[in-house]
């Protein structure tokens, strides 16, 4: 496989999860933050994450142990030196991707190395052309929390090499124990492409009255044996999140039922952007 070591760029909600599931998967994992303090953060919280495993038995005290002594954190691209395989998983902004693939291209040594985007909806395509290897860039589309949840998307650009495609398939299926979904390079791949109109249409609802919060995402709960409701979904993913992802979906395709709905933008612009920030469509207290 030739994957030993690992770095994720973005130590966010997202790059926390993968963080995780690598450093549980035995792989020394380097977290690039682009502050002390952020770095601060993203350990406390995999650390919470890695102490909830343990207390629920989903982990025992070695493997608890050994998870945590496999994570390291920096806020320089030094460290990312001798990487085989990094994956970003910073804001949903393709400038600042092609910023930090542009650094990754100096920074990460061997060749052979896969630099990998987590990316929910911005065509690989471009992210890969900031780079001097375009046959090396991939997307790798975890779910969130990446922890958990079963599904990866894996998505080759029209430049990357065949074998990258299928290590990291390889990669995510042996190693990490996940289900790969194999998706064209597409805004929105295949979840998201029909994921956010659904949640958009949600947020139309509610924003036209025609339902409360509670009652839409019941309804598809109890009706439609949903997990979670469409607007609980969102406030887990991140009002800003969502935002960035339809604007680059209509971007692509140009269909209305992308547009993000005037509530989305009135919520980011006042903060309200979720259980990140505690509020949402909901309250978090
Ligand atoms: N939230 C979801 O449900 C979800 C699911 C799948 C994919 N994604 C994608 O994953 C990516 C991250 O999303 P998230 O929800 O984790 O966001 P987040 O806001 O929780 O995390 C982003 C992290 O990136 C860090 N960051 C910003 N600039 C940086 C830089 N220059 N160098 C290093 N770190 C930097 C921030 O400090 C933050 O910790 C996005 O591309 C998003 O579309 C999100």
């Amino acid at each position: 496989m030739g994957i030993q070591r690992v770095a994720v760029v973005g130590g966010g909600q997202m790059g926390g999860g993968v963080a995780e599931l690598t450093a549980k998967a035995g792989l020394p994992t380097v977290i690039k933050e682009v502050s002390a303090e952020a770095a601060e953060n993203s350990e406390a919280a995999i650390r919470r994450s890695l102490d909830r495993a343990l207390e629920r038995g989903k982990l025992d005290e070695a493997a608890h142990a050994a998870a945590l002594a496999n994570l390291t954190f920096t806020t320089d691209y030094a460290d990312l030196a001798d990487v085989d395989l990094v994956v970003e998983a910073v804001v949903e902004s393709f400038d600042l991707k092609a910023e930090i693939f542009a650094a990754l291209d100096g920074a990460v040594t061997s060749p052979d190395a896969v630099l990998a985007s987590n990316t929910s909806s911005i065509p690989i395509i471009d992210i890969a052309m900031a780079t001097g290897r375009p046959e090396q860039v991939i997307g790798l589309h975890f779910f969130n929390p990446a922890p958990v949840m079963k599904l990866v998307e894996v998505i080759p650009s029209v430049r990357t090499n065949e074998s990258v495609t299928a290590s990291m398939t390889a990669f995510a299926t042996d190693v990490l124990g996940k289900v790969v979904v194999a998706a064209k390079d597409r805004a929105g791949f295949v979840v998201n492409m029909l994921l956010v109109p659904y949640l958009n249409a949600a947020m139309r609802m509610y924003a036209d009255g025609h339902a409360s919060a509670e009652d839409i995402d019941n309804g598809m709960k109890l009706g439609a044996a949903h997990p979670m409701g469409p607007l609980e979904l969102s406030d887990m993913i991140g009002l800003d999140t969502m935002m960035l992802v339809a604007e680059t979906l209509f971007a692509e395709y140009g269909d209305d039922f992308y547009l993000p709905p005037p509530l989305l933008r009135r919520m980011v612009a006042a903060g309200h952007l979720g259980r990140k920030t505690g509020r949402g469509f909901y309250d978090y207290g």
